[in-house]
């Protein structure tokens, strides 16, 4: 469930940049992070993102929405100066970006996030907490996936996510800032907005749409969902710790089959509309892992993270919030 919970960092208002500012996480951050009283610098260079929604709710009367590359040295340098935490946000993301887009998804995810953490060296910015994804374990061949399993991506994505943890570790060891790595489970949820892109949002669409939902596979692949306001709570929650130099966490919800998503999302459906919605399988994607869930022990215990959300309370949110924006 729910709930309502602080982001207060112990009530000291801190300098924070946020890069991905204007993307699905990002937005929700910033939007967070200003109503808490942090001074809130933004950096997006909108090839994915958009400020209008944090627009619309005045933010960019309280924090600076900057539109600019975090590969542009100057330019990072120029406008994170005076931070005392970076979260690093802004990547291409995801296995179908990435492979469609591979120089921008390597140039990006790995060189942007050594300009990052060159910018923190550099201007003496003690703390930088970086946005990985479980993508890099791949195939995980113990369950539930701790902090510890090795680390074999299948794609891309998962490669340059690696890189960039690897960049954060180096930067711990030799320069001593406190980098943290975060891997996020499949994200999902309504946050300013809700992402159409991933497998919540668009089995809801294509019930709205009274389409069939598509299942790659015979539906046993599972994968760990985790709420949108969940990662905005480990973000702030690694913001406000110290110490955890050099640390990655799990950070995840709650773990479902495919199928089992799939029939949860047509029977939220016909609760709602009174609609039957079929389900069709399609043969597995290349790439992807058959099983996942994730053992969030480390980040509970260390960071006192706690999820709120469900799945079937996270289904109807965004079932609620595509019947009333999109009108499908
Ligand atoms: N959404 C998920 O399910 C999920 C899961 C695991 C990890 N993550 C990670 O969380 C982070 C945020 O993901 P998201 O879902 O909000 O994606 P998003 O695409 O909505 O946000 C990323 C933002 O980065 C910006 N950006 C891209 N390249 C840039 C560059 N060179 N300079 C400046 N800005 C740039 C984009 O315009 C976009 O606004 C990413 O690092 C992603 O890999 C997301």
């Amino acid at each position: 469930m729910t709930g309502v919970y602080s982001l207060n960092l112990s009530g000291k208002p801190m300098n924070i940049s946020v890069t991905g500012g204007a993307g699905y996480i990002g937005s929700l951050l910033v939007k967070k992070l200003v109503e808490d009283g942090h001074e809130v610098v933004s950096i997006d260079n909108l090839t994915n993102g958009d400020y209008g929604n944090l627009r619309s709710l005045g933010i960019h009367k309280k924090a600076e929405l900057l539109v600019g590359d975090i590969r542009d040295a100057k330019f990072i340098e120029d406008v994170i100066t005076g931070s005392d935490a970076i979260v690093h946000l802004a990547a291409i993301p995801g296995l179908v970006k990435c492979k469609e887009r591979p120089e921008e998804a390597t140039s990006t995810n790995v060189y942007g996030t050594y300009r990052v953490l060159e910018a923190a060296r550099k201007l003496d910015i003690g703390k930088v907490v970086f946005c990985s994804s479980a993508a890099v374990y791949g195939t995980p061949v113990e369950m539930p996936v701790t902090e510890r399993h090795s680390l074999r991506p299948m794609n891309l994505y998962g490669v340059t996510k690696l890189a960039g943890e690897k960049l954060m570790e180096i930067y711990h060891e030799n320069y001593e800032i406190e980098t943290m790595s975060l891997r996020f489970g499949n994200v999902f949820g309504v946050g300013l907005f809700t992402n159409f892109d991933t497998v919540i949002p668009k089995f809801v669409r294509m019930g709205l749409n009274e389409d069939d939902l598509t299942v790659y596979g015979d539906g046993t692949s599972s994968r760990d969902f985790v709420h949108v306001e969940d990662i905005a709570q480990a973000v702030v929650l690694s913001l406000r710790s110290s110490d955890k130099g050099g640390e990655v966490f799990n950070v995840g919800g709650e773990t479902m089959e495919i199928g089992a998503l799939a029939e949860l999302v047509a029977e939220s459906v016909r609760s709602a509309t009174g609609r039957r919605i079929g389900i069709t399988h399609l043969p597995p994607r290349p790439g992807e892992a058959k099983e996942f869930s994730y053992d969030l022990e480390k980040i509970k215990e260390l960071l006192g993270y706690r999820s709120r959300w469900s799945i079937e309370h996270g289904v109807a949110q965004i079932l609620e919030y595509t019947r009333t924006h999109l009108n499908p």
